[in-house]
């Protein structure tokens, strides 16, 4: 094989650890001995909706022109109208989203790939701070891009947010301690070691941690950006997965990047072509399976002449563009997504209550599929080799939860657990969590 593919990272144990789970996965019907996956965040509280959806959508929109390559070879006009329709609604963009600010492909992970491969070299560093989405190593260090991604460590993202109002959301960014110079502590090391920092990738809403990036803080990614001379790439995939938490009163509403008006938001120039925003289908619309995922970029025609030019290879089939594009000009479109958001609270707050009530901490969150809990001074993990023995002896049991080590977090013992799967699935998996870790109640001890 290729010197580029075998110096990449082994994909070994995560291609077995997906097999050995994808294969045997828990139903209550027909598979009860299977393993319970609250491990990857696939969002299925509203299948059955999207099911009947799609459905139609078919019936009624799909046409003669759809078995052929369409309006264009790299996308499809009908969706990135409906796309730019969406984005213009719902992320407040500070300049209008025109249908041709967009590149679509076969989900995010495509799509970063394919963005990472042109705008970097190989071994070109991008800053993230810790700890972030495992996919991203995939993406972006065994992808095509071979990029080196530079983990950020910030001390102020505590364990537990006590309480975060707007004063405290200023101070995120600047002065010390702040965001800023975490990342500049960072870029110095990097660059000191050789490494090329030519980008920053933010994820917000977060994932693992399922919280929000504030305004503020944005303003401080695109100043850094500009500073330094690179690229800023948000990826807002989780966008609409923003619900409600009665109990973080601090948590703060989505704020897209693309909403930041750059020379009124920041003093000073901004070259408008470093940023880059990714959106997809698969978490806001319970649709990883349809593999729809989009780039948009608002002042960097020839980035954007580039990415079309190789596009055909993830360009989307023609079923999901008519599903998606009708979902997204649809008049269900806000009643489904405040369906969905308000079916992520309720079990957000089932499963929160579930560890409360079993003295493990979990991290104050509004946003995404998934819980980030600290199993480690409940049960006495305080290495990784126990983080990853506690991993094993779950997903032996037949329970699969992800480690905080996958993610890049510096302290073990952190999981994240999955909310959004079939209420069934999750108290069965719950089950298994208290059996196998011997987590009973508090009131129960
Ligand atoms: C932050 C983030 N980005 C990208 C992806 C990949 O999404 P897609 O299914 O569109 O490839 C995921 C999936 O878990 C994710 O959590």
């Amino acid at each position: 094989m290729s010197r580029r593919v075998t110096n990449g990272p082994e994909p070994g144990p995560l291609i077995e650890r997906f097999s050995c789970l994808f294969q045997n996965l828990y139903c209550p019907k027909t598979n009860p001995s299977g393993i319970v996956s609250l491990g990857i965040a696939e969002n299925l509280l509203c299948a059955e909706e999207i099911l009947s959806f799609s459905r139609k959508a078919i019936t009624e929109n799909l046409i003669q022109k759809d078995l052929t390559y369409g309006d264009n070879l790299w996308g499809s006009r009908r969706l990135n109208e409906a796309l730019a329709g969406f984005l213009n609604r719902y992320f407040n963009p500070a300049v209008n989203v025109d249908p041709e600010h967009i590149i679509t492909g076969v989900g995010v992970s495509a799509i970063l790939d394919h963005l990472f491969h042109t705008l970097l070299d190989a071994g070109d560093g991008v800053l993230i701070l810790n700890p972030y989405y495992a996919g991203f190593d995939r993406d972006l260090v065994g992808g095509r891009s071979g990029v080196k991604l530079v983990g950020v460590d910030w001390a102020g993202y505590k364990d537990q947010i006590e309480c975060q109002n707007e004063d405290e959301v200023q101070d995120e960014w600047a002065g010390d301690g702040g965001l800023e110079e975490a990342f500049e502590k960072a870029l110095q090391n990097a660059r000191a070691d050789g490494v090329d920092v030519r980008a920053i990738l933010i994820c917000n809403p977060h994932n693992p941690l399922g919280i929000t990036v504030s305004r503020s803080t944005l303003i401080g990614y695109c100043k850094f950006a500009q500073k330094h001379d690179l690229h800023l790439v948000s990826d807002e995939i989780y966008a609409m997965s923003v619900y409600e938490n009665k109990s973080f009163p601090g948590a703060r509403p989505f704020c897209s990047a693309l909403s930041i008006d750059l020379e009124r938001d920041i003093e000073g120039h901004f070259d408008k072509g470093r940023l880059h925003c990714v959106y997809g289908m698969s978490k806001d619309f319970s649709a990883n399976g349809f593999r729809i995922g989009a780039l948009i970029t608002q002042h960097n025609p020839r980035l954007l002449r580039t990415l079309a030019q190789l596009s055909i290879q993830i360009k989307i089939s023609s079923p999901a563009d008519v599903i998606f594009s009708t979902l997204l000009t649809s008049d269900y479109l806000p009643t489904f997504l405040r369906l969905n958001q308000s079916r992520l609270s309720v079990a957000q707050e089932r499963v929160r209550t579930w560890f409360e009530r079993r003295q493990v901490v979990v991290r104050d969150c509004n946003a995404g599929h998934f819980v980030w809990v600290n199993l480690g001074p409940r049960i006495g993990i305080k290495t990784r080799d126990e983080e990853t023995r506690v991993f094993q002896k779950l997903l032996d049991g037949g329970l699969y939860v992800a480690p905080g080590s996958a993610y890049h977090h510096k302290t073990p013992g952190w999981f994240r657990v999955t909310f959004s799967v079939p209420p069934e699935n999750l108290e069965a998996g719950l089950e298994r969590l208290e059996d196998l870790l011997n987590l009973r109640c508090a009131d129960e001890l």
